[in-house]
């Protein structure tokens, strides 16, 4: 095996903050290397700098033996770097093989007295053939002719994996993919990365679920605080907690511990036929009935897409219903805005968090009291009292250990995901709401953050809260919560006692195999 790509002392500073620090790493050819790290470790920075987004600050980058400079991805690509990024960047109305092509478009040719002319008209019987071929060749489900906004997020990311092996690629890089990914498409694409192997491709992987590290990587490189701190063979002494304990510093527990304490009699929100149509009048959520008590966490699994968004939606103030109600200690509260819901202490987390959680150019610490800056805590007689703000801030940055880089109160765009999502995070508990509503909490966050998450929930729900959890993590939802509702196409199909039924009994509920029998 030789290496493909080495990097000597790769450095990159935003102004005095150091995202890298004289990284030296060395990839073989023909491996798959997982990347982990905390949240704001720097991996999405390194694999930024390798496929040209990103310029160093100092150091070299060699692929294959030699030195390169990329000034764009571009670059890049011609030099066999493919990079997939978490947030796709695709053409929605385009199709499968239109996103694929583009940028390097087929012109029609035909023959003039026997010499080649090249028409300024695309060939799209040649591209679209050529892109069939390639779907063939690497065997990836998918219709060259659809168009990529009818596509499933698994397809989606297919798409942009073809785009690059499309441009023949040598390394591909996937940053956090299975983050968006239901645990079949996991499955899938974690073959899919087996089978890039066989057919000579390198693969580097980023992501924060060790199992998934256990299943598909050769080797394991850890970065901690912008520096590489080790690689390792992904052997049997490289285990879910040696790997955890060497990116947090400590060891780490990787299941959430939940506290017996019963759950309460008082129902804090009561959700009664809740029911909602999409804008083709299709219903999206058909006649949801559910209550949380205090001291309760009740959890939904579901594959995404089954309406959970909407159930969340619909209670934190963002969809209109067209039927049902919901009663926060006994209070109709459906129909009301965002902000008048949090004064009714309701907490929100939402599932999309750079769209509806945090304001990306605003500032972290105004970001801390968005949604609550009305707060007499906050704002007195229409003036907002900027210490106070700032105080706020220092605390919760502190106790959710929130890493800002290289200024004291950066605007949200420049923090690592994670560490986005623990702003929201910080800002919702620390109000301390009586009902919290949380979607994906902890989806990119790191395994020591989200321990930090799971046992707040806990805390949370024992200080006598109702928390409603939406989660795709199985094992998450399980764990955390004390009474388990399966959502299938809009309905609640199922109910159990968390600690008491199977990962194998809720997939069958899940898919739509099972269900249990409707009250009349
Ligand atoms: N444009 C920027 N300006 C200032 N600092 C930045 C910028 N982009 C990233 N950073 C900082 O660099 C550090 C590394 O970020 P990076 O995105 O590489 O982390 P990561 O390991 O990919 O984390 P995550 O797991 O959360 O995705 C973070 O602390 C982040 O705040
Ligand atoms: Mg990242």
């Amino acid at each position: 095996m030789s290496t493909i790509i080495e990097t000597r002392n790769l450095t990159k500073k935003y102004g005095d903050f150091t995202a890298n620090k004289d990284v030296c790493l060395k990839v073989e050819e023909g491996e798959i290397r997982a990347i982990i790290g905390e949240n704001g470790a720097g991996k999405s920075t390194l694999m930024n700098m390798l496929y040209g987004t990103l310029k160093p600050t100092s150091g070299e980058i060699l692929f294959d033996g030699k030195p390169v400079t990329f000034d764009s991805s571009l670059d890049a690509i011609k030099c066999g770097m493919g990079m997939v990024h978490q947030h796709f960047k695709l053409s929605p109305s385009l199709t499968v093989y239109e996103n694929i092509i583009l940028g390097l478009e087929m012109s029609r040719e035909v023959s003039i007295f026997g010499k080649k002319v090249t028409l300024p008209v695309i060939n799209n019987k040649k591209e679209k053939e050529a892109v069939r071929q390639l779907i063939q060749r690497y065997n990836f489900n998918l219709d060259p002719g659809a168009k990529v906004k009818d596509l499933s997020i698994g397809a989606k990311q297919r798409v942009e994996i073809l785009k690059m092996l499309y441009r023949d690629v040598k390394v591909l890089i996937l940053d956090e993919p299975t983050a968006v990914l239901i645990p079949q498409e996991i499955e899938e694409l974690i073959e899919k990365i087996a089978e890039l192997k066989k057919m000579g491709k390198t693969v580097i992987i980023i992501t924060h679920k060790l199992n998934e590290v256990k299943q598909c990587a050769d080797t394991i490189s850890v970065m901690r605080r912008g520096h590489l701190v080790g690689t390792v063979k992904n052997d049997d002494s490289a285990t879910p907690e040696t790997l955890a304990n060497m990116m947090v510093g400590r060891p780490v527990q990787l299941v959430a511990a939940k506290s017996p304490k019963p759950v309460g009699k008082e129902v804090v929100l009561d959700v009664s036929h809740l029911s909602a149509k999409d804008s083709y009048g299709k219903a999206v959520v058909n006649d949801v009935s559910f209550q949380i008590h205090d001291n309760e966490v009740v959890g939904i699994a579901g594959i995404e897409g089954n309406g959970q968004t909407e159930l969340m939606y619909l209670l934190s103030g963002l969809m209109k219903n067209s039927g049902g109600s919901v009663k926060v200690k006994g209070k109709e509260v459906l129909g009301m805005w965002p902000d008048e819901l949090r004064a009714e202490g309701i907490g929100i987390v939402p599932e999309d968090r750079y769209r509806q959680g945090v304001c990306l150019p605003l500032s972290v610490s105004f970001n801390l009291i968005s949604g609550y800056h009305g707060d007499k805590r906050f704002c007195h007689s229409g003036l907002m009292d900027y210490a106070e703000i700032r105080k706020n801030k220092e605390k919760l940055v502190e106790e959710y250990d929130i890493r800002l880089s290289d200024s004291a109160d950066p605007p949200v765009e420049a923090l690592s995901g994670g560490n986005a999502q623990k702003v929201i995070i910080a800002r919702e508990f620390s109000h301390d709401p009586s009902v919290l509503l949380m979607a994906q909490p902890t989806r990119g966050i790191d395994v020591g953050a989200t321990e930090y998450i799971h046992d707040e929930i806990i805390r949370f729900r024992d200080k006598g809260k109702a928390i409603l959890l939406i989660s795709s993590e199985l094992t998450e939802v399980k764990g955390l919560t004390d009474r388990l509702l399966v959502m299938y196409e809009g309905e609640i199909v199922g109910e159990f006692v968390s600690d008491e039924v199977s990962f194998e009994e809720l997939g069958l509920y899940m898919s739509g195999a099972k269900r249990m029998k409707k009250d009349a």
